[in-house]
């Protein structure tokens, strides 16, 4: 399994690309704009770091504009996968996009069918977004169980990402499940990092070194 980090920050995409836990980068226009900064430098930045996949949302409306938007973001690295919204325009795009060896991250998928029509028009991966289905109280690892199942059916080549996540229980179901990737926020990743017994454990060995130490 893959894990995205789901950030625009590039000191936690450094921190936790650090440690190799880290395959690659999603960002969103809301999670640059919370960076503050411009757009096309922090793209820039991000893909001097991280040489796994960079997803870079493209967000016109019109076909013909998301694919001159969608080359003019895969110049800025090698390594960028455009973010297509699912639309029916977006993958008209895609169709185009794969053809010219442009990686696509269809985003914004929050049925099974979504998910399928992205994958029939070719895309590199497809994201459903897991906690804003659970938020309206639908069950979105049920989603991603039925994605699985139809590109294992037919052989897809599209792979999964499981987005929005909003705690590590949304982690270890997708890998139950087999899902190709999984995005996650650094504070997830915190998150899947520590227990409060590894830590108390941590103390005791620490107090126990201590005295044979001694004699
Ligand atoms: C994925 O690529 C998206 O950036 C992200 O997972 C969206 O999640 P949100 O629901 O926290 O905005």
């Amino acid at each position: 399994m893959e894990f995205f980090i789901d950030t625009a920050d590039v000191a936690m995409i450094k921190k936790y690309y650090n440690i190799g836990v880290v395959d690659g980068v999603t960002t969103n226009p809301t999670l640059i704009a919370k960076s503050g900064r411009r757009f096309e430098d922090v793209v820039k930045e991000i893909a001097e770091i991280v040489k796994g996949p960079i997803s870079v949302e493209a967000c016109s409306t019109v076909c013909d504009d998301l694919i001159t938007e969608a080359k003019k973001i895969a110049a800025y690295s090698e390594n960028i996968v455009v973010k297509i919204p699912m639309t029916a325009e977006g993958l008209k795009a895609v169709k185009v996009l794969d053809k010219l060896g442009i990686k696509t991250n269809v985003t914004l998928i929050f049925s099974a069918n979504q998910a399928l029509l992205a994958a029939k028009a070719g895309a590199t991966y497809i994201s459903v977004f897991v906690g804003r289905l659970d938020e309206r109280g639908q069950d979105g690892m049920e989603v991603i169980q039925e994605v699985m199942d139809i590109l294992d059916n037919y052989d897809l080549d599209s792979k999964l990402i499981v987005a929005s996540i909003r705690h590590p229980r949304h982690v270890t179901d997708s890998a139950r499940i087999g899902a190709h990737v999984a995005t996650i926020p650094p504070e997830i990743i915190e998150k899947m990092l520590s227990h409060p017994l590894t830590d108390d454990g941590l103390r005791i060995f620490a107090k126990d070194w201590e005295k044979v130490q001694k004699g």
